[in-house]
């Protein structure tokens, strides 16, 4: 992918004493050291088998005392299992309170190496170097921590926002173009419900030419609702606009990362937003943009087996689910959904 050679930008979480810097800026993993305190204490990098080794080698050069911890690649690695390995790690590595670790990688090493840091010694200090379009775009801010339990996803976690986080252009420059466009899709997201200038970018010839605005814009949109609603008790809701669905079929179509004929969790995303589009005119645009990017409109999932899984989401409430609808470019509403109207949502009557 071509990443253009643009200067650097800053966001800032505004988080009262939990504020962060978001920097943005190809080549920023070399300057980690600038950013926070690497000098006086122990650095744990915690990165996974699919990451470019160099980019935690990178991070690990600007400590004195840092250690590099390797986890498989794949969504299998946010378990119980794994995490008890990491903190083993980082106990045998003598880390105590006033130490640091940095998850270098997609959205498993963030997730999983924001959760040690939570919970560890009951919370160190965590930095997060997303290093793919889909952890750049959404999970590597706002503080949401997780590992898996089984097939549930995300069940155990905490809330634990990073001292900074890092974003690398570079590292995208290595990425095949599906897991591009795997980002794309939750971008493409954020556009629909929130940002019809991040939604043009999309409609653009080449939307990936424009991948730092896109990422930038993301993070802004995301940066704005979790100021608002840091845990969840409202809006920030806003930004499972398609996961509904989407974590239906994933999880009956399998992740990309544990089967390999899965799809990728963006490409279930995009899946999970089409029913909930009300506008024909955005819904064909959007559809125009999928094709474009070569995301899936089409699930090839058993339906009756995503509905008996929508039913059991953690998030359903009794006999409602909670879904977020867009009714138009740059808007949505939360609707509280009797599960009865879930086979129409899905197409099935
Ligand atoms: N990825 C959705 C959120 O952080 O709330």
């Amino acid at each position: 992918m071509k990443i253009k050679d643009v200067r650097s930008m800053k966001l800032t979480m505004q988080l009262k004493s939990r504020s962060y810097d978001i920097i943005l800026k190809a080549g920023c993993l070399a300057n980690l050291h600038q950013f926070t305190n690497v000098a006086n204490r122990k650095v744990f990098v915690l990165t996974d088998s699919g990451v470019p080794a160099e980019y935690a080698q990178t991070v690990a050069a600007q400590c004195p005392d840092s250690t590099v911890y390797t986890i498989p690649r794949g969504e299998g690695s946010k378990c119980l299992k794994v995490y008890g390995q990491v903190l083993q790690a980082m106990l045998a590595f003598g880390m105590d309170r006033k130490d640091l670790l940095v998850s270098v990688g997609g959205g498993v090493v963030g997730d999983l190496g924001g959760f040690c840091s939570a919970s560890y010694m009951r919370g160190i200090d965590f930095v997060n170097c997303p290093t793919t379009v889909l952890s750049q775009v959404d999970s590597s801010i706002g503080g949401k921590t997780a590992i898996d339990l089984g097939e549930t996803k995300n069940i155990v976690g905490a809330f634990w926002q990073p001292k900074v986080v890092l974003v690398d252009f570079d590292t995208l420059k290595t990425l095949p173009r599906r897991q591009v466009v795997n980002g794309l899709a939750e971008a493409l997201k954020t556009g629909i419900i929130g940002d019809p200038q991040l939604f043009a970018l999309f409609e653009c010839e080449h939307p990936e030419d424009n991948i730092e605005q896109i990422v930038y814009r993301s993070l802004k949109f995301k940066k704005k609702i979790v100021e608002q609603d840091e845990r969840e008790g409202s809006i920030r809701a806003c930004l499972n606009f398609g996961h509904t669905i989407g974590h239906g079929i994933e999880a009956v179509r399998g992740v990309r990362g544990r089967r390999t004929t899965g799809l990728y969790h963006g490409e279930c995303v995009a899946l999970g937003m089409l029913p909930m589009i009300e506008d024909t005119a955005l819904l064909k645009r959007t559809r125009a943009i999928y094709r474009a990017l070569g995301l899936p409109t089409r699930a090839g999932a058993n339906k009756e087996k995503v509905l008996a899984y929508m039913q059991h989401d953690k998030k359903a409430r009794g006999d409602h689910i909670t879904v977020i609808k867009c009714p138009g470019l740059g808007c949505w509403r939360a609707d509280s959904l009797p599960m009865t109207e879930l086979p129409a949502l899905l197409g099935m009557e």
